[in-house]
């Protein structure tokens, strides 16, 4: 508000041939407003971020929050293959163009998740037998009329979605099983191909350390460079538990993978725990959460965090480990936790 009447009074002075008012002469309220997480993150040339999914769209008080704190949103379901293409050659992006038309109201970014994962695939593609070269050309159209749509309106792709085991070894998803693990290399290339200004990622979880896993992808991704595919970030998704200790070389670990030309982005993090949740183990988590953001301050090609969706209130810890949750940095009933101020501090608010 301030800064249209700013706007309008500079306006008016320059039509009057007067100069005009200093920026200055702003009433120092302004200044007094807290600053958002997303502002904050700002700050450090990265941004700040929540999931989000289409069921909330009815929750005004939670679309006031997520709309105004938070600088960069992803739609936590309706860009998966069983949302987006629930026919074979049929398309459908209501649920996403939802999630996509209320962060460019918000001014936010969007990262799109996910092009290829071996979760949540419409039973048409699970369900029917495919030669290699079918396969191929169902991948590639899907991939090809997805990035389309979002074209110039998603800044990054997750492109293949957990595609390692524990061990390092190939997930062995119908993909893998059937294409071979070159089908990463042509998926990227195929979303390059139509979109050539959205960065691409590959996308895990449990990568947050050096480990066998995120050795996997730090060999892949070397190779995929060495041969020229465009890879251009490694997402680590960040879902983390109290009970299993907080991970050892977070920063170290980003910070090789910068060092082999990628970005890096914290894509789905939260901090689940035992319920119920304690005032000991609400501290804990906020040292966690501080720990994590701050390791993607210290590393300059950390583009950005994003936790997986804001509030308990939506989280999907309880319903898939059930008797955990309180994984986020708002409670229930969308107020912050200890969490929430020390993200903020960290940031700098
Ligand atoms: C989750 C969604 O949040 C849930 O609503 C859905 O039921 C299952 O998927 N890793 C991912 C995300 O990459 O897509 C998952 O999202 C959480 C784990």
């Amino acid at each position: 508000m301030t800064r249209i009447l700013a706007a309008l009074s500079a306006a008016v002075c320059l039509t009057a041939g007067l100069a005009a008012a200093p920026a200055a002469a702003a009433p120092a309220a302004a200044e007094h407003r807290p600053r958002t997480l997303g502002e904050l993150a700002e700050k450090h040339h990265k941004y700040f971020g929540s999931a989000t999914d289409n069921p909330e769209f009815t929750d005004a008080a939670y679309l006031k929050l997520l709309g105004s704190e938070f600088g960069q949103t992803t739609p936590g379901n309706a860009m998966k293959w069983y949302a987006t293409e629930p026919e074979r050659g049929v398309f459908d992006f209501t649920a996403a163009d939802q999630v996509v038309a209320f962060a460019k109201a918000h001014h936010q970014k969007v990262r799109g998740h996910t092009l290829i994962w071996h979760n949540q695939l419409p039973a048409w593609l699970t369900e029917g037998t495919w030669t290699p070269d079918e396969l191929r050309a169902i991948l590639k159209n899907h991939i090809q009329t997805e990035v389309r749509h979002f074209k110039g309106q998603v800044m990054h792709w997750d492109v293949v979605n957990e595609a390692f085991n524990e061990d390092g070894t190939y997930r062995e998803t119908l993909f893998y099983k059937t294409l071979g693990p070159g089908y990463i290399a042509d998926a990227l290339r195929w979303a390059h191909e139509t979109d050539r200004h959205a960065k691409l990622y590959l996308n895990d979880y449990n990568v947050d350390g050096i480990g066998p896993k995120s050795d996997a992808y730090y060999t892949l991704i070397k190779q995929l460079k060495a041969d020229g595919v465009p890879v251009e970030g490694f997402g680590i998704q960040g879902h983390l538990a109290l009970q299993y200790g907080f991970p050892a070389d977070v920063q170290q670990n980003m910070q090789r993978f910068a060092d082999l030309g990628v970005e890096v982005a914290v894509t789905e993090l939260d901090i689940r725990m035992n319920l119920p949740a304690t005032p000991d183990k609400l501290a804990t988590q906020a040292t966690w959460y501080a720990d994590y953001v701050k390791a993607c301050l210290a590393v300059k090609k950390c583009v950005g965090v994003t936790i997986w969706d804001y509030t308990d209130k939506y989280s999907w810890i309880p319903a898939v480990f059930p008797g955990e949750g309180a994984a986020l940095p708002y409670d229930e009933n969308l107020l912050p936790k200890p969490a929430y101020y020390s993200i903020k501090k960290v940031l700098g608010g």
